[in-house]
């Protein structure tokens, strides 16, 4: 039997571009977006779309039976500045889908899926350079406490009930075709918007706020490897660290000057510098590395690159 995929959270950041990515490769009729709100023109346009409220378990099990859905990828959540506005309605999003979703492979609805954990497990406390893959947890956001019970819960489902979960420990993902929101780590794809439309842009973290960070290609290459590897080479059932680069907001905007001369960068710290302190400068993801051979493509440089490229070409699409 041939898979057939359900994206919930397929209107956000990573959704998105994970579902034009997946749709490629399985076909956009086995591909089945889903959100609480309707994604852009090329999603409602290019396959099977449904509203969902993920966290409403028996909303998601009518269109898994509509569709004879075999994997869920579970993307809907709120991030770590939005959470701290809102810990209990946080809370309760980025759990209670998890639960419903992790309930419905253990009767057997669906046969696999994935979650995706972050960098904000980590808290003050662990080892800010090369973060092993296990460490200190302490974190100290409402967005990072979820993540980290997330990452228990999926090992329980997989030790108790056999439950084929994976996961990935995100660093901040970087992109240009779809913006992310209520992240710290917002400020890296925020940037190079503001550099093309004003030459300036004001950073909401200091200029030294070391933060691991990678494209969204290396991210989307990394979720759909860890899914196609065979369920044995999966040895960590929480969650993966994964990684790619690491820069500070004054190193970004040094490299975009390179594109952009008259580029300027100013510093106007506010409540995310406390969040992106407590998280760790850099990553080590030797086992994703040992286990199913993930390798990143793109460092600072090319992303650079490859971002002002795109965006130049569709402000120039836009304006004729
Ligand atoms: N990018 C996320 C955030 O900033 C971290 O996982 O909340």
């Amino acid at each position: 039997m041939k898979d057939v995929l359900l994206i919930l959270g397929a209107s956000g950041q990573i959704g998105n571009e994970l579902t034009q990515s997946l749709r490629k490769i399985y076909g956009n009729e086995r591909v089945i977006a889903s959100d609480i709100r309707e994604g852009n023109a090329d999603m409602m346009n290019s396959g099977p779309f449904e509203l969902i409220n993920a966290t409403d378990k028996n909303q998601i099990l009518q269109i898994v039976q509509k569709y004879k859905v075999t994997q869920v990828y579970l993307l809907a959540a709120m991030l770590s500045a939005t959470a701290e506005q809102h810990p209990q309605k946080a809370w309760n999003l980025n759990i209670n889908s998890l639960l419903a979703v992790l309930d419905l492979a253990k009767e057997k609805h669906i046969k696999q899926i994935y979650w995706p954990s972050s960098i904000a497990v980590f808290g003050p406390t662990t080892p800010k350079q090369n973060t092993p893959q296990k460490s200190v947890m302490e974190p100290s956001t409402v967005y990072g406490i979820s993540k980290l019970a997330g990452e228990f819960w999926c090992n329980y489902y997989h030790d108790k009930y056999g439950v084929d979960v994976r996961s990935l420990r995100y660093p901040g993902i970087i992109s240009w075709k779809s913006k992310p929101g209520g992240g710290t780590t917002d400020y890296a794809v925020d940037i190079y918007f503001s550099a093309l439309e004003e030459s300036k842009y004001t950073c909401f973290l200091s200029e030294n706020t070391r933060l691991p960070m990678m494209y969204m290609d290396d991210a989307v290459n990394a979720t759909i490897q860890l899914m196609q590897t065979a369920s044995h080479k999966i040895k960590e059932r929480t969650a993966y660290n994964l990684s790619a680069i690491s820069f500070t907001p004054k190193e970004i905007a040094l490299e975009i000057k390179k594109h952009i001369p008259e580029f300027e960068i100013l510093y106007k710290p506010d409540f995310r510098q406390k969040i992106a302190d407590s998280w760790p400068q850099s990553i080590s993801d030797s086992k994703a590395r040992e286990d199913w051979n993930w390798q990143h493509q793109f460092d600072l440089s090319s992303m650079t690159k490859d971002i002002l490229t795109n965006l130049k070409e569709q402000r120039s699409t836009l304006k004729l």
